[in-house]
């Protein structure tokens, strides 16, 4: 059939009653595909713990359906339950492992429960160790571990029983940047490895940047945006998103360049101060130069970023266009036509 791998239709999650009725999903329909990794984004209570809950069902919605697979989780009981569940590993923010087991121990627990025989799980665990990295900690304990070391396990006993979908709730919150990139490197590899579909929830846009192909916004219990990464941060419609983005995008201009823009008062010369987004393949192509060359202005770099989602690079730079203002104003007007995104932050000259 198709190559969903995850599907929510109106879901909606109610905890409580009378005043302490909380919704903390409200008619969420999602669609995750196989072998993607799928980030959701919401501030803390926004119910993305309750959406992954639903999804290997430790919670039921009072409504909607939730197909895993192509099988309606939602209907499933006992043995089949069990079976389903066994497609879907989890991570967890604080790597919820047990602290009197070594670190083989940990990982052997989930093939010990699923019944394989001791040596096929001895050789399972060893392969999985060495996939995380940990082979030189086999026999430690989770107290003699860093923060990185503990996900690296909780990522192995994820994968113990080959699951289809491995579900992290907050699995980099408690790590530190560097930590966190290596742990998203490793998602990633697993991702590619065993074509793993990945759904990875956060408050953090950085970790969404960084591995996710696709992205929903979940404000409120509400899903209010979803699609592709590079669309979101190339065209976000909620102010959820917005919010979110403020803190990766480095919008806000430097305070010298604001004191720049508004000391500069020359009249002789038409000038604008534009800032220039870019998302994609623009960034490689000598487009200012071209200006420069075709237009006879005057281009004066201010301030630029260049970063990239996945590898997709997007960024934008703070220019003064100055010359001749009909050739100021075709500039400008050129740029647009590149896909550039224009903002004319100050003008100055006869016109403004
Ligand atoms: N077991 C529960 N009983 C009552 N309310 C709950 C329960 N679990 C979560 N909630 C409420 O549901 C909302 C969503 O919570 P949650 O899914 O944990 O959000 P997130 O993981 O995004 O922080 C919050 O308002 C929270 O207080
Ligand atoms: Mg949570």
């Amino acid at each position: 059939m198709s190559s969903v791998m995850i599907e929510l239709d109106k879901v909606t999650k109610i905890y409580g009653q009378g005043d302490k009725r909380v919704v903390a999903l409200a008619d969420v329909s999602l669609e995750i595909k196989k072998g993607e990794i799928f980030g959701i984004i919401g501030l803390s209570g926004a119910g993305k713990s309750t959406l992954i809950r639903c999804i290997n069902k430790l919670e039921e919605p009072q409504s909607g359906t939730i197909r895993l697979a192509g099988q309606e989780i939602t209907k499933l009981k006992g043995k089949e339950l069990r079976a389903a569940r066994r497609k879907i590993g989890m991570i967890f923010q604080h790597f919820n492992l047990l602290s009197s087991r070594t670190v083989y121990r940990n990982i052997a627990f989930p093939l010990e429960i699923s019944g394989v025989k001791p040596k096929e799980r001895d050789e399972k665990v060893r392969s999985l160790i060495e996939l995380v990295g940990l082979s030189d900690k086999i026999n430690s304990y989770p107290s003699e571990l860093s923060g990185g070391q503990k996900q690296r396990v909780g990522i192995a006993r994820a994968l113990a029983n080959n699951p289809e979908v491995l579900l992290c709730d907050e699995a980099t919150s408690a790590l530190d940047p560097d930590t966190t990139k290596s742990i998203l490197r490793l998602l990633q590899d697993v991702n590619r490895r065993f074509g793993l579909t990945i759904v990875l929830i956060t408050h953090q846009m950085e970790v969404i940047k960084e591995i996710c192909d696709t992205v929903a916004v979940i404000d409120d219990g509400r899903i209010v945006e979803q699609g592709s990464v590079v669309e979101l941060f190339a065209h976000p419609r909620s102010a959820a998103a917005r919010r979110f983005m403020k803190g990766v995008l480095h919008t806000e201009i430097p305070s010298e360049i604001q004191e720049r823009m508004v000391d500069d008062d020359r009249q002789d010369q038409h000038g604008k101060t534009v800032r220039i987004s870019f998302i994609g393949g623009v960034a490689g192509k000598p487009i200012i130069s071209s200006v420069i060359r075709k237009f006879h202005v005057n281009v004066n770099i201010l301030y630029a970023n260049l970063d990239f989602i996945k590898n997709t690079p997007f960024g934008s730079i703070i220019v003064e266009v100055t010359g001749d203002e009909a050739n100021v104003e075709t500039a400008l007007k050129y740029l647009t036509a590149q896909g550039l995104k224009l903002e004319v932050l100050a003008g100055v000259g006869p016109d403004s």
